[in-house]
């Protein structure tokens, strides 16, 4: 038998997953069904127990939010050639997924508050050859969606969100992910309910479900096939494999039927932070989050400006030096090496690109404790700026 250390954790780490109770006795039902690869009971569970909280007609779930992004792009027909606007503060598979077909990256900028992308600029980044604005819901605080579906709308342009971090979030009392043609989820070890790698596609237009169920088949119509509606399967479309197998969707199950719990613990540790570090933030020239009144966020995860990329790496060390695990977020894409190839370069988006010089992202998981928490606090305000 493998032996298997667990891995030296620091003092305070800045994720930790948990087992939130019957993730091992659900995954030995899987294979008691004798079912493990993809579409089995608990793929199905998981698929209905979202369509119903979210109100989405049809959601699939995949290997992973890069996945899913990818069906998105099968799904919309990207040609090469074709514009999609993206923010330039996001992970790369919002953009990787639209530029392996072939597509260019038009790099917009994000808002100075919510870290979203600026809707203002959206409309003059638009050219005939647009075919798709992807909204990114950091942290899981909604963009402004009306403005953002308006401008689709008007230019006959599909819209799709990336909804990694804001599983439960809404925006005007509407969940996130509804709004877009398309939308995606992460069920990554990092985000508030996980099977340790994950995703699902959210298809809110009946009219792609069809087509959605067969690319992520690997281009067949085998689960017509399954239903018993065809006599034989076969190739009828591109695709390729974006299913899980049904031991993580029976892990992912158990996290899903606890979501109001873990919500719960997440609310509590968020809001320490927040009504801790605030006067903090106030007299140092620090900036903590800012989530519009109409915004319900999913408390996915605390993070601070700072002043200067300086003081920010200063304050890492800071913390690294009392065992305490902190990050940065995503490096600026437009400037990146990929990013300049599609034309990008320093100063295209200054908001991005003061923000992921500045932001910290401070340690952040279910179960971690006050005790730990007033740690990290007293610690930051031992940083003398
Ligand atoms: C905004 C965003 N989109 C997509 C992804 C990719 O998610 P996954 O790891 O499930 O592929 C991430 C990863 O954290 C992300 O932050």
């Amino acid at each position: 038998m493998a032996t298997i250390h667990p891995p030296k954790f620091p003092r305070i780490d800045f994720n930790q997953p948990e087992l939130t109770g019957k993730e091992l006795k659900y995954i030995a039902q899987a294979l008691e069904y004798a079912h493990i690869s993809g579409d089995g009971q608990f793929t199905k569970l998981c698929q209905k127990l979202l369509e119903d909280e979210l109100g989405t007609p049809r959601i699939f779930l995949t290997t992973s939010c890069t996945h899913a992004l990818e069906l998105t792009a099968l799904l919309l027909d990207i040609q090469p050639g074709d514009e999609v606007i993206v923010p330039a503060f996001t992970f790369v598979s919002t953009v990787n997924a639209f530029v392996l077909r072939g597509g260019i990256p038009v790099f917009c900028d994000i808002r100075p508050d919510t870290l979203n992308m600026d809707e203002w600029l959206v409309e003059r980044l638009v050219t005939p050859r647009t075919r798709a604005i992807i909204p990114v819901h950091y942290a899981g605080v909604g963009c402004e969606m009306d403005t953002i579906l308006n401008i689709a709308t008007q230019n006959n342009i599909s819209v799709v969100e990336d909804n990694a971090h804001g599983l439960f979030g809404k925006y005007k009392g509407t969940n996130l992910g509804t709004f877009g043609r398309l939308a995606t989820l992460s069920f990554h070890e990092t985000k508030n309910i996980t099977c340790g790698e994950g995703g699902a596609l959210l298809v809110n237009n009946p009219a792609d479900i069809e087509r959605a169920e067969i690319l992520r088949e690997k281009g067949t119509n085998r689960s017509r096939f399954f239903r018993g509606q065809v006599d034989k399967y076969t190739w009828v479309d591109i695709g390729s494999s974006y299913l899980p197998s049904d031991i993580l969707a029976a892990f992912l199950y158990a996290q899903l039927e606890q979501r109001v719990e873990i919500q719960a613990k997440r609310r509590r540790v968020w809001k320490y932070y927040n009504s801790h570090l605030l006067e903090w933030a106030n007299l140092n020239g620090v900036r903590l989050p800012q989530i519009p009144p109409y915004c319900e966020q999913p408390y996915h995860m605390f993070y601070m400006i700072m002043p200067s990329l300086e003081i920010r790496q200063a304050l890492i060390r800071h913390l690294k030096a009392q065992g305490i695990l902190s990050v940065f977020h995503y490096l600026p894409l437009n400037t990146s090496a990929m990013g300049k190839h599609f034309g990008g370069k320093p100063g295209d988006c200054p908001v991005t690109e003061r923000v992921s010089d500045c932001l910290i992202r401070l340690p952040f998981y279910n179960n971690l404790t006050e005790n730990e928490q007033s740690q990290v606090v007293e610690t930051i305000q031992n940083f003398s700026l």
